[in-house]
């Protein structure tokens, strides 16, 4: 018997659009070459009655896709993002309707308890920047204290939205700068610690934020930098790493993310020009080993994982710091530093781990 593998998504917008159009057309096509059949549905899509999915399919030949009901696949590889939308709760509806249906993945919960879960793990622990909660001024004053940069993040944020930077030096005033929701880059502002504490908790009013230890990731242009590493459970259920890629900001950015206006560059080049040769190969191994020990503390919280996409800033001494893990990677990195088989290999491996698990 063929073996599906139903990818559940979530519309987006009113005309209920599925996004990441590309990517589910990749892993249709790797599908095939694996012999098995890779559905697309959303929970909208779902006729309980009966079990069948009226699927959105990739038809790979004519390179189109189309409608077909199917029956309910028992391999479900989540990829529903946007956490913030009304509609992510169908898809938790979904999963208490089917508890029993096999998971590639589970969703995590937000950057605040994601750290604590991982402060909990020692070999983890020493690699999280100095991280709070923002629940007022004593947080802020006690963080900013403590840092003379700090970055304030919220908790539920994606593609550095809302991210704010206090930079202040012992022999200057201090100067806030970053990116509001919408992730537009806002005037930076200077003024006196406190000053910009008390302007950081009105921008931040009606959110909840991370204060964060600011990891040193500046260029000598001034420019930050940090890696994405993409790990994921291979065809014998084993974590591996699959590939990585150093993202460079923009001139005026305090963050990294490729849709910030960030720059895909190989992790080679963005190390040897920093550090020795020997350095950056440990300095590789030292993510590579960091990026595994995270995923498996997270899959012992959180159940069942297939992979993660792991934010790492690397400091002026070659320590690896993890900033954020993302339980739903893009591919893209890979295909804009032209690691095509690396993109490749990133849609193949959770499809082969389905395969693992349907043995
Ligand atoms: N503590 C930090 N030190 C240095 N840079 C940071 C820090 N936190 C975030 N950044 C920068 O901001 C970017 C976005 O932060 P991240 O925590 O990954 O949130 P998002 O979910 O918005 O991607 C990072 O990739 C990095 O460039
Ligand atoms: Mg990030």
């Amino acid at each position: 018997m063929t073996i599906t593998v139903g990818i559940l998504t979530l519309y987006v917008g009113r005309r209920r659009t599925i996004e990441e159009r590309p990517f589910l057309a990749a892993c249709a096509n790797e599908g095939v070459k694996l012999g098995i059949e890779v559905i697309v549905f959303t929970p909208e899509d779902v006729e309980h009655r009966s079990r069948r999915v009226r699927a959105h399919l990739y038809d790979v030949r004519r390179k189109r896709w189309l409608r077909a009901w199917r029956p309910l696949p028992s391999v479900i590889f989540d990829r529903c993002r946007y956490q913030s939308t009304p509609r992510f709760a169908q898809m938790r509806a979904f999963r208490r309707r089917y508890p029993h249906l096999q998971y590639l993945n589970h969703p995590l919960a937000n950057k605040w308890l994601v750290h604590e879960v991982l402060a909990r793990h020692a070999h983890v622990a020493r690699h999280l920047p100095d991280t709070g909660l923002l629940r007022g001024m004593s947080d802020a004053l006690r963080f900013g204290a403590r840092h003379s940069t700090i970055y304030i993040k919220p908790v539920n944020g994606t593609g550095g939205r809302g991210i704010l930077r206090l930079q202040c030096s012992p022999s200057a005033s201090c100067r806030l700068e970053g990116r509001n929701a919408q992730r537009t880059i806002i005037a930076s502002k200077t003024g006196s610690r406190s000053e910009l504490l008390r302007h950081t908790l009105r921008l931040c009013r009606g959110g909840s934020y991370l204060l964060q230890q600011a990891i040193d990731n500046r260029l000598s242009n001034g420019q930050v930098f940090d890696f994405r590493l993409v790990v994921q459970k291979d065809g014998s259920g084993k974590w591996t790493l699959t590939g990585g890629a150093a993202r460079v900001g923009g001139p005026r950015s305090i963050t990294s993310n490729l849709h910030g206006g960030g720059r895909a560059v190989g992790w080679q080049t963005m190390l040897t020009q920093q550090f020795t040769a020997k350095r950056s190969e440990s300095i590789v191994d030292d993510m590579k080993t960091l990026a595994i020990r995270v995923a498996e503390a997270l899959e012992q919280r959180y159940g069942r994982l297939c992979e993660l996409g792991l934010d790492i800033a690397v400091d002026r001494s070659g320590k690896p710091w993890l900033l954020e893990v993302n339980p739903k990677p893009a591919r893209e990195i890979f295909r804009k530093t032209g690691q095509h088989a690396t993109y490749r290999t990133a849609i193949r491996k959770p499809l082969e781990f389905a395969i693992f698990l349907s043995r």
